[in-house]
C-alpha cells in the first residue's frame, strides 16, 4: 500500500511517500526556521501563510522523489493534531482535497502518536510490548505505556512548558538563536554542568508528570545575578547546567516508568530525541537491561514519513476513510 503523508502541525511543511508502513520512498521537509528565528519562536500566522505557499510544491517534490504518480497513491494521510489549528487546517484540507479529487481514502493522524511510531519504522526486529514511549519535542512531553500500535495508556505529561519549549526559551535568555535545543547542545560541550545547581520541577503526587517552566525561570534568575555582557564560558556553563537538569529529569522518570510497568524497551520520538547528548546519557543510565529504540535520522524532528507510516496501520486496522468534515484539533489526549 502506497501512502502519501502530509505534516503541517507547526513550522515544518512536510510530505512523504511510504510503502507498507515502513519503506520510505521520499521524506521531504521544508523547515521555516529562517522565517521564525528572528522572533525567537514560531509565529502562528506566519507559519500558516508559509504552509499555504509550500504545501503543493512539497507534495509534488515528495511524489517526484518517490517516482510515484498521484494515481498510484492508495491512501492520503495528514496530521489532524495536536498543533496550531491554522497550520493543521492547511495540511488536512490539502489531504481531503486530494482524496476527494482522486477518489481515494484519507485519514487524519495524531501527530504525537506518529512521533512514537517513528522509531518503529526502522526497527527490523519484533518489538517487545509493553514498552514505554517518551515523546520529547517543542510542543509535547509525554510518557506512555504502549501495549501495541494504537494501544496506549498515558502515564505522564508536562504540566507547563514542553521540554523543547524550555530549551528554546532558555536559549533565548542566553542570546542563542531559535531553535534553541541544538544551540544549547553545541555550547554545553565546553560548559561546566555542575556550576549552577539547577533542577526540573516535581509535580505533587504525580511522579511521572513533568514541569520545566521553573527550570527556565531559575535560568533567568541566575542570569540576572551575572555581569553583562555574558562571557562565552558563562553561557556554556548555564547551557550545560540547564541541559543536565532537563535530561536527568527525563531519564529518571522514564526509568521509573519502566520499573513500575515492567517494560524492557523504550521507544523515543520528537525533536529533542535528536540530541546525541540525551542518547548517550540514556545509554549510560539504563545499562544493558533496557533496550532503547531511537528514530532514524530524519525521523526525530517533525516529518511526514511518520504520518504516512502510522496511517498504513490505522487504515489496515479499520479499513475506513475518515469523514470529510474531520476537523483539526489543537489538543488530542490519549
Ligand atoms: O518534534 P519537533 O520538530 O516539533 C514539535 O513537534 O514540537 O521538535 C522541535 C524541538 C525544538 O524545541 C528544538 O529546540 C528541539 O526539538 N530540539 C532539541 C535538539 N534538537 C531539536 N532539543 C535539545 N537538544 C537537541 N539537540
Ligand atoms: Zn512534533
Amino acid at each position: 500500500m502506497i501512502v502519501l503523508g502530509i505534516e503541517t502541525s507547526c513550522d515544518e511543511t512536510a510530505a512523504s511517500v511510504v510503502k507498507d508502513g515502513k519503506e520510505i520512498l521520499s521524506n521531504v521537509v521544508s523547515s521555516q526556521i529562517d522565517l521564525h528565528s528572528q522572533f525567537g519562536g514560531v509565529v502562528p500566522e506566519l507559519a500558516c501563510r508559509r504552509h499555504i505557499d509550500l504545501i503543493m510544491p512539497v507534495i509534488d517534490e515528495a511524489l517526484k522523489e518517490a517516482g510515484i504518480s498521484l494515481d498510484q497513491v492508495d491512501l492520503i494521510a495528514a496530521a489532524q493534531g495536536p498543533g496550531l489549528v491554522g497550520a493543521l487546517l492547511i495540511g488536512l484540507t490539502s489531504a481531503k482535497a486530494l482524496a476527494l479529487a482522486l477518489q481515494k481514502p484519507f485519514v487524519g493522524i495524531n501527530h504525537v502518536e506518529a512521533h512514537l511510531y517513528a522509531p518503529m519504522m526502522s526497527e527490523d526486529k519484533q518489538i517487545n510490548f509493553p514498552t514505554i514511549g517518551l515523546v520529547a519535542s517543542g510542543g509535547h512531553t509525554n510518557l506512555l505505556l504502549i501495549k501495541g500500535i494504537g494501544d496506549y495508556q498515558s502515564i505522564g505529561k508536562t504540566v507547563d512548558d514542553a521540554i523543547g519549549e524550555a530549551f528554546d526559551k532558555t536559549a533565548k535568555l542566553i542570546g542563542l538563536p531559535y531553535p534553541g535545543g541544538p544551540e544549547i547542545e553545541k555550547i554545553a560541550k565546553i560548559g561546566d554542568s555542575s556550576r549552577f545547581p539547577l533542577h526540573a520541577g516535581k509535580v505533587k503526587e504525580s511522579p511521572f508528570d513533568f514541569s520545566f517552566s521553573g527550570l527556565k525561570t531559575a535560568v533567568l534568575y541566575t542570569l540576572q545575578k551575572q555581569e553583562k555582557p555574558y562571557s562565552e564560558q558563562l553561557k556554556a556553563d548555564i547551557a550545560a547546567s540547564f541541559q543536565k537538569a532537563a535530561f536527568y529529569d527525563l531519564i529518571k522518570k522514564t526509568r521509573l516508568a519502566c520499573e513500575t510497568f515492567s517494560a524492557k524497551t523504550i521507544l523515543f520520538g520528537g525533536g529533542v530525541t535528536n540530541s546525541m547528548t540525551l542518547r548517550s546519557l540514556f545509554e549510560k543510565q539504563t545499562g544493558e537491561t533496557i533496550e532503547l529504540i531511537w528514530p532514524a535520522p530524519g525521523l526525530s524532528l517533525d516529518n511526514a514519513a511518520m504520518i504516512a507510516g502510522l496511517a498504513y496501520h490505522r487504515y489496515k486496522l479499520t479499513n475506513t476513510s475518515d469523514p470529510f468534515d474531520l476537523e483539526p484539533k489543537t489538543r488530542i489526549s490519549f
